[in-house]
């Protein structure tokens, strides 16, 4: 099973574990227990699930042209970016960072650990 590293929008480790390979990084994330956002909740239409990969990449499943679409509508999309929803795990360790419109897209599906999070202010995180 491949090895997977999460860090987050401010490069802080945020978990870590393996998964079977054939997981896409989101499902990863959300196994591991990463705030990684999914507004479309999958389906490639959102963007919201963008992450950079750090190591790996090219281990990665290649993009079809609809998430290379998806993804143009991201923020701040860089050549090693992917939509965590569309990237599958082959059985090489990989290494990627949520971006900060996902960890925020997370926040806003997880209003409870947001006020939580409001109140030992922890979020908004500190530029
Ligand atoms: S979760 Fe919407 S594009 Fe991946």
């Amino acid at each position: 099973m491949p090895k997977v590293r999460i860090y987050d929008p401010r490069g802080k480790m945020e978990a870590e574990g393996e998964v079977p390979a054939g997981t896409n990084l989101l499902k990863a994330s959300t196994e591991l227990g990463a705030r990684h956002g999914s507004a479309c909740g999958g389906v490639c239409s959102c963007s919201t699930c963008h992450v950079w990969v750090k190591k790996g990449f090219d281990s990665l499943s290649e993009p079809e042209d609809a998430e290379l679409d998806i993804l143009d509508k991201a923020f701040d999309v860089k050549a090693w970016s992917r939509l965590g929803c569309q990237a599958e795990l082959d059985h090489a360790e990989v290494e990627y960072q949520i971006t900060e419109e996902s960890e925020k897209t997370w926040y806003d599906e997880h209003p409870k650990e947001r006020h939580e999070a409001e109140a030992k202010g922890l979020w908004p995180p500190k530029k």
